[in-house]
């Protein structure tokens, strides 16, 4: 097959919802379409339950268990899916965001009953910041939950979209049957089955069919016909360019659990979702199609021996094709490498792969090399944009408790944040190091991996801050004047951008006020941008 059609059948996108919505049982039924398991509960997700928050051992086993279940590809119907996991534990949303860079669209999953929740506003954002194509489903329809207009409005609403439904339930509760499909006028009738595949009670486009009245009855169908002429009325229609701007949401409404829906999500996923597009490098935009292999690192995960300190780090492989074995060049290290065993991933399990193409996303072994942003490409100096910092939320000073081991605590701490599992700022006089993060849970994490393999022993002592703001100027004297006049409450982060520290949103624009020459940014993309 050539590169063209490679491309064309490719998918790449990740499942996002608010923890408990029911993305990690809707993954496995996904999974389960595809052939890729047999068995529902085959698959340990990226999620870290509740009871493990106060274990960090635990969370580091789960993270380990994660690793084989952070990108699941399988075929079907000549497609081939590339599902990106993410962490369900909102204290690793950073992580989640890193991994929005690199899909080409997601799926949203939303409680019927909760409706839009705080990281489905928040996760929302960071599809909006990059225009990712959203597909939302309605879960969890098997139980008593918001009338569908209303959540429709909601959706519309709080996550600032065009909702636009495309199935429709029928019943709700105890009388969930099934869903209408409003764009192939089709009706599908389940009967419910907790794992494997649910059964079609019926499948038909002829809404006069005997056996759709003779199951739901007259009423039934009435209130079906009437509800979604309504919808048709009241919602956007489905328009493919602008879902694929990212200004309208197809819905679709289900149960994960019952499987009741879920086809429907799939098969319109594959016939509507973008394949790989382009990729945007700050010297030129790269084409997928491209001869040339070009891929940029969004993630790394530590390996969990610590006598061995190697990690795996994921690549997106952006343009041309990816072959074991080939010398690549890091840019940000003008150094070439080569992999001898990159990974693919497939369900619970690794394997060594020899080519890669665009959307792929691959697992490559590294002792340290490779960083959260690097591009990788055939010789090219090219640097692949989008993997931001976003602000922190909560912010600690590091206290070093083994002086003798100051060595070993810099490079740990330098080495932990360059896998983003939290960010490093650092303030002058005194080279303070303050650490960033959007939970309490990275603290502990990343303690007791300092501990452990580096040696070194440290506290955190927390700051009165609860965001950070990038900071950039036209005027080199206005960006010089708060540097030095807000010292206490500025520091710099790895690319030495000043950052500024804040208490609240109120102390932010006081100081947007007095210093309106100089920009406050609350991800450091655009910064990156403007360098
Ligand atoms: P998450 O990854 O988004 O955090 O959610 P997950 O799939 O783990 O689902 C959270 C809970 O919601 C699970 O129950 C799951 O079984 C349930 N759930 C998912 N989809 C549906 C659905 O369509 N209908 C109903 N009624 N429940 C659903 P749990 O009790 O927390 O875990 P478990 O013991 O069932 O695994």
């Amino acid at each position: 097959m050539n590169i063209s059609t490679e491309i064309s059948r490719r998918r790449t996108f990740a499942i996002i919802s608010h923890p408990d919505a029911g993305k990690t049982t809707l993954t496995e039924k996904l999974l389960l379409f595809g052939g890729a398991i047999q068995v529902a509960g085959a698959v340990k997700s990226n999620k870290i339950t509740k009871a493990a928050t106060s274990d960090f051992l635990e969370i580091e086993k789960q993270r380990g268990i994660s690793v084989a279940t952070s990108v699941m590809t399988f075929d079907y119907n000549g497609n081939r899916v590339n599902i990106l996991d993410t962490p369900g534990h909102k204290d690793f949303a950073e992580d989640t965001y890193r991994t929005l860079t690199a899909v080409d669209s997601v799926i949203l999953v939303v409680d019927s009953a909760k409706g839009v929740e705080e990281q489905t506003r928040k996760l929302m954002e960071v599809c909006r910041m990059r225009a990712t194509p959203v597909m939302i489903f309605v879960n969890k329809l098997d139980r008593e939950g918001k009338d569908s207009f209303d959540l429709l409005e909601e959706l519309e609403k709080e996550l600032k979209i065009a909702a636009c439904p495309f199935t429709w339930p029928i019943g709700r509760g105890s009388n969930f049957k099934g869903v209408y499909n409003l764009y192939k006028k089709s009706v599908q009738l389940y009967t419910p089955q907790k794992s494997g595949k649910s059964e079609i009670l019926v499948s038909t486009n002829d809404t006069e069919n005997s056996k759709l009245k003779e199951i739901l009855g007259q009423e039934a169908l009435n209130l079906l016909w009437e509800e979604t002429g309504l919808a048709a009325e009241i919602f956007e229609p489905f328009q493919k360019n602008l879902y694929r701007e990212g200004y309208l949401a197809p819905v679709f409404f289900g149960s994960a659990l019952n499987n009741f829906g879920v086809l429907e999500l799939l098969e319109t996923f594959l016939e509507i979702a973008p394949s790989p597009s382009k990729a945007e490098a700050y010297e030129r935009t790269i084409q997928p199609g491209e001869d040339n292999f070009a891929g940029f690192i969004f993630k790394i995960h530590a390996n969990l021996d610590p006598n061995h300190r190697n990690r795996i780090a994921f690549l997106r492989v952006c343009s041309g094709k990816f072959e074991r074995n080939k010398l690549y060049y890091h840019t940000r290290l003008d150094k070439k490498m080569r992999f001898s065993s990159p990974a693919a991933f497939l369900a619970s399990s690794r394997s060594t792969i020899d080519e890669a193409f665009p959307g792929d996303v691959i697992g490559l072994y590294d002792t340290g090399n490779l960083k959260i942003g690097d591009t990788l490409t055939e010789g090219e100096v090219l640097h692949i944009k989008g993997v931001p910092n976003f602000s922190p939320e909560i912010l600690k000073e590091v206290i070093n408790l083994d002086p003798q081991k100051t060595k070993q605590l810099e490079k740990g701490v330098r080495q932990l944040t360059d896998e983003g599992l939290a960010q490093l700022f650092v303030q002058q006089p005194g080279n303070k190091k303050i650490i960033g993060t959007v939970g309490e849970l990275q603290y502990d994490v990343i303690k007791f991996r300092l501990e452990h393999e580096y040696g070194a022993k440290c506290n955190f002592q927390p700051l009165p801050f609860v965001k950070a703001c990038w900071l950039t100027s036209d005027s080199k004297e206005a960006l010089n004047e708060i540097v030095n006049r807000k010292s206490s409450v500025v520091a710099f982060d790895k690319e030495n951008t000043p950052v500024f520290l804040a208490e609240s949103d109120w102390v932010v624009k006081i100081a947007k006020e007095t210093f309106p020459q100089v920009k406050f940014h609350t991800s450091s993309e655009v910064v990156i941008s403007n360098t």
